[in-house]
């Protein structure tokens, strides 16, 4: 070891594992290095080679782990790996009974692509000189204490052939029993080497092994989880769609180790790739174990990695529990406000929509209109949609005007400045909708530079909602890009956004890249798009953003992190909403789940507004033509989400009844002080009045019943007004006051 802490780990030469079948169970202590051959100080250097790759360094106070032995552990997860000087890295797999179980070549950790490894590899290279093969060696591992409760690992490997090295990296944070892992690659070969797959993860667990993953298409995320155990052979879910990660396929899954998992009980490994592109999700089954392989789609993607640059994969979050989804979703959250989104510890502001009350009809006088009475309901916070820009190519239908960022000369005579400062004068703060990525071929932008857009030369351009992505690859549409954004953002008084992306990539070829570099534009653009979104956050601190992609295409961590929430769906009837974001809720906290009463599906308003209260509450409906009655329940509605947000935002939610084919759904929060609670039953269908039992309340403490914005007509709940104990109201319900279809109820229990 150098006086820096860096182990000596070259030039050494150790037997070839390749002949190992599976079939052959070793044990790694039979292993030595055969020969050390550094240049100087060869015995000494020997030595330390042998004893550096055996002695584990452990800094800030973490446990000396055994040698040969370390794991990357949080509270109740733990990844036991194990390798010997010089061989390779291995994983016990999770669910393993016997820590000291011979380990099999099937077995390797980040397996390897061509050198003896014949299942779904994690990694697979093209050297520089034509090799496919690559072969990955331990060298040595350094776990640090990035703060008390978070300890970073990172895993040093080489390929004794070839000066290339692999970093394997996790960050474990112990309380919410979440790890991010992810990979680092690179060498100093003669020429650029080729990365075919690189996986973000190889996890091997014991077989039986259920996966809970989510199919769907545009209006229909995450409305269909689909369960089924996990059979020899490969699953391969993914996606190829360029600059989102989502539309049919999603790229977050559950697994349950032996048997399915209930909100309560069973071990859940819950998954997420941050990565806004193309994924693959592999689950490859060998009837001995069980490997998930995720990352970056290897479909096309062949990466060209220069010498001495460094490729980092995206990283995969993992979030175990021991005691079923509920437990498991509740540390997710946590870790997600903390670690996986901006503010997630802010509470937000009522929105308001002009989408679904306008659509592109408007001018600046119709805008103001609608502000007086969203601060009469309650309404916190305007923000103006699409179509508000171009002139030439007015912006007054999806046919035109993506790209020419200019505010529409006929509908805001003096910009937008004007008519965010009125909105703040109204006592309401401003945003805005942009779609900085996009173009349509009718806009001055496409005229000036056709060939800025994402497309296959010899091929007719395949226009989706008549628009084309603009080639993030080319630094110009990278400076056109963060300009405009700059411009739209800049406006004073602006302090919310939504960011939309409508298509995804079907044709994906760039003038900008070298023929032989083509199959790198879907990682480029993901690159560059976080790197557009890392400085918009960071340039304007204070501006609220919110991610939208046609819908719920970029509802990932990997984009996430730039933004304070994400709209999941443009399907917000209330009907679908609430099976629908039970199952966002697994992996997202509510606070970053947008959520808007609309009109859509004409359900009754005090359905779609108890729904939208759920999650982040917002408003996307013309409040000059609501009926009196809706007005009035839209404001109690506000009004008591107003009251709650400071339970739902930052509280501890448990899902109770599954509304996936079921009568009625329900939920409850619980604030971090477990002194409030709130209760939500959503009816779907015709059924009897039967108790909703709360969870997580404390037992001893004695709750206010009381229901929130009751429906108009409806007798008052039994228990209404009573002070019951947590364990009263866990064990005997309370009787919500929904039992019709379409009807819902929200009670709060408080001091
Ligand atoms: C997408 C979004 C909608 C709306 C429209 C505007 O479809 O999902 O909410 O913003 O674009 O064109």
């Amino acid at each position: 070891m150098d006086a820096g802490g860096k182990l000596c780990r070259r030039n050494v030469k150790y037997p070839s594992l390749n002949n190992f079948a599976r079939q052959q169970p070793f044990n790694l202590g039979d292993f030595a290095p055969m020969k050390s051959v550094c240049s100087s100080h060869i015995g000494l250097v020997a030595l330390s080679v042998v004893l550096a790759a055996l002695i584990f360094i452990t800094q800030n106070g973490a446990a000396e782990p055994s040698p040969g032995k370390f794991s990357v552990q949080t509270r109740d997860f733990t990844l036991n790996f194990e390798a010997e000087a010089g061989g390779r890295l291995y994983q016990h797999p999770i669910g393993a009974d016997d820590p000291n179980a011979k380990l099999r070549r099937d077995d390797e950790f980040y397996p390897q692509a061509g050198d003896g490894y014949v299942w779904e590899p994690a990694l697979q290279v093209t050297h520089a000189d034509g090799n496919t093969s690559t072969a990955l060696l331990f060298d040595d591992v350094l776990q640090t204490n990035e703060t008390p409760d978070v300890e970073l690992t990172r895993i040093q490997l080489h390929d004794p052939a070839y000066p290339m090295e692999v970093t394997l990296c996790f960050r474990a944070h112990r309380q919410d029993d979440v790890i991010e892992e992810w990979t680092e690659i690179r060498h100093q070969e003669s020429k650029p080497i080729t990365l075919e797959r690189m996986a973000s993860t190889s996890l091997l667990l014991t077989p039986n092994v259920y996966l809970t993953h989510f199919f769907g298409d545009w209006a229909k995320e995450m409305l269909n989880p689909i369960t089924g155990q996990l059979t020899p052979g490969t699953e391969v879910l993914d996606s190829k769609l360029g600059v989102r990660a989502a539309q049919f396929q999603n790229p977050n899954f559950l697994l349950s180790l032996n048997g399915t998992a209930t909100e309560t009980n069973g071990t859940v490994l819950a998954g997420s790739l941050a990565w806004s592109g193309s994924f693959q999700l592999a689950f490859d089954d060998n009837n001995e174990s069980v490997r998930a392989i995720c990352g970056i789609n290897p479909f096309a993607s062949a990466y060209h990695l220069k010498p001495n640059e460094t490729f980092t994969t995206p990283t995969m979050i993992w979030v175990w529990s021991s005691h079923g989804l509920g437990e498991m979703s509740r540390k997710f959250h946590d870790w997600a406000r903390d670690f996986g989104m901006r503010d997630g510890r802010k509470t937000r502001s009522v929105l308001l929509n002009n989408w679904e009350a306008t659509g592109f009809d408007f001018d600046f006088n119709r805008i103001v209109g609608l502000y007086d009475p969203a601060k009469a309901l309650g309404v916190e916070l305007f923000l103006l949609d699409d179509g508000w820009f171009g002139n030439k190519y007015p912006r007054v239908n999806d046919h035109a005007g993506l790209g020419d960022w200019q505010p529409n000369h006929s509908r805001l005579p003096d910009g937008l400045a004007p008519l965010a400062a009125t909105a703040v004068q109204h006592g309401l703060r401003f945003g805005i909708w942009m779609e900085p990525e996009m173009v349509n071929p009718n806009s001055e932008l496409f005229q000036e530079h056709p060939d800025w857009v994402i497309a296959q030369p010899k091929r007719d351009l395949d226009l989706q909602r008549n628009q084309l992505v603009l080639d993030l690859t080319r630094p110009e549409v990278q400076a056109f890009e963060w300009q405009s954004i700059q411009n739209i953002l800049g406006v004073p008084d602006i302090t919310y956004a939504k960011w939309d992306c409508n298509r995804y990539v079907t044709q994906p070829g760039s003038s900008y890249l070298a023929p032989d570099r083509q199959s790198e534009l879907w990682i480029d653009y993901v690159h560059a798009l976080y790197a557009l979104m890392d400085k918009t956050a960071k340039a304007f601190p204070d501006t609220e953003m919110m991610l939208c992609s046609g819908g719920g295409g970029r509802a990932d961590y990997g984009a996430l992190k730039y933004f304070q929430e994400f709209w999941p769906s443009d399907n917000t009837d209330p009907v679908a909403r609430v099976p629908m974001q039970w199952d966002y809720s697994y992996f997202f906290p509510p606070i970053a789940i947008a959520s808007h009463v609309t009109h859509m599906g004409n359900r009754p308003m005090h359905f779609a507004c108890s729904v939208a209260m759920s999650a982040r509450f917002g408003m996307d409906l013309d409040l000059n033509k609501l009926s009196p009655e809706d007005k009035a329940v839209c404001a109690g509605a506000i009004a008591a989400y107003k009251n709650i947000r400071e339970i739902t935002l930052p509280g501890d939610l448990y899902r109770l009844e599954d509304p996936h084919d079921n009568f009625r759904g329900a939920l409850n929060f619980v604030s971090p002080d477990k002194t409030r609670a709130v209760v939500f039953a959503f009816q779907l269908k015709d059924g009897e009045s039967v108790p909703v039992h709360p969870q997580g309340l404390d037992p001893a403490k004695v709750y206010l019943v009381h229901e929130l914005n009751p429906a108009p007509g409806r007798a008052a709940i039994p228990q209404e007004g009573k002070s019951l104990t947590g364990e009263t109201l866990m064990r005997d319900g309370i009787l919500p006051s929904c039992s019709k279809a379409l009807e819902a109820s929200v009670i709060e229990l408080g001091l």
